[in-house]
């Protein structure tokens, strides 16, 4: 792997492997040393979890970074294109994590510059280091990647991470629902895709009746910033609060995902349930950037 810009692009190989390192780098049993090196964060769009679970995985690695949040401080402002952008921060930077609005943009940075991208996330897309991290969370509490009944939750035309989540499970035979709005239902290159594999999916509004059968419900915010007209958002908004009470009768081995940040749509009653991992989720991110960072710049350990 030189860049991660899409979970298209990453082998059921590619992934088992950045599981086990990224295990590895929790549990201590390796150290990587990224001394001397130096990660361009540039963030386009706002973030907390991504960006400064990069920052926290550079810094754990020994690296540096430097970093950008929205253009306002930066000559974008004065007009400059984002390929001269890209080119100038490839000339100080080993690496570059860039979010950005537009779908395409991280693939066109890789293609424009020499150093490793890693897609943060690009508009409507793709988010794979969000989905590598998610897999990292479902292997830890699942103990395994395959035949698992997976929920997916909310907005899943708009949210990135769902689609870069379901292309990645599709080669571990998952069984998925996906619940959503009708007019946020999930994209139909991905829903293709799954026919193509002979995956087996199911789309429904209501996701109470299939509660029982989940091993993960992983639940997404309706994306309100990707709306043209306002008053669309309000009609959907509250389509999914998760409750303590629709948790009853769920498996014994069922855990709540979210990508965060949340809304509504899970009730903060849930946090202090056994089926509550969001948190370590977000937490998991950070021994899977590391793991993704070690992998792209060849880090020794
Ligand atoms: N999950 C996620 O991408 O969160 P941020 O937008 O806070 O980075």
């Amino acid at each position: 792997m030189k860049h991660l810009i899409s979970m298209q692009d990453v082998s059921t190989k590619d992934i088992m492997k950045l599981i086990d390192l990224a295990d590895k780098i929790e549990n201590k049993k390796i150290n990587v040393d990224m001394t001397g090196k130096l990660a361009a964060l540039l963030f386009f769009e706002p973030s907390t979890r991504t960006h400064f679970s990069f920052e926290t995985a550079v810094k754990k690695l020994g690296g540096n970074t430097f970093s950008m949040s929205g253009t306002n401080s930066t000559s974008v402002k004065k007009g400059e294109t984002l390929s001269d952008t890209l080119m100038t921060i490839s000339m100080y930077a080993d690496l570059i994590v860039m979010r950005h609005i537009i779908e395409g943009a991280a693939r066109f940075a890789a293609e424009t510059v020499d150093v490793p991208v890693i897609n943060a996330g690009d508009g409507t897309n793709q988010h794979p280091t969000q989905a590598m991290l998610d897999l990292y969370s479902i292997k830890k509490t699942q103990g395994t990647l395959e035949n698992l009944t997976i929920g997916l939750i909310g907005d899943l035309r708009l949210g990135r991470t769902v689609h870069s989540l379901s292309q990645a499970l599709s080669d571990f035979n998952t069984k998925f629902y996906f619940a959503s709005p009708s007019h946020l239902q999930m994209p139909k290159y991905i829903t293709d895709d799954l026919d193509k594999k002979g995956i087996h999916y199911q789309e429904l509004e209501d996701i109470k009746e299939v509660m029982h059968e989940l091993d993960i419900m992983y639940v997404t915010r309706i994306q309100k910033e990707r709306f043209a007209v306002l008053e669309d958002y309000e009609k959907v908004k509250d389509s999914y609060i998760i409750t303590k009470k629709l948790l009853e009768g769920v498996k014994n081995n069922f855990k709540v995902l979210h990508p965060l940040p949340r809304v509504n749509e899970i009730t903060t009653e849930v946090d202090n349930t056994k089926y509550a991992y969001y948190f370590q989720q977000a937490k998991n991110g950070v021994y899977m950037r590391q793991a993704i960072i070690t992998e792209l710049l060849n880090l020794k350990y």
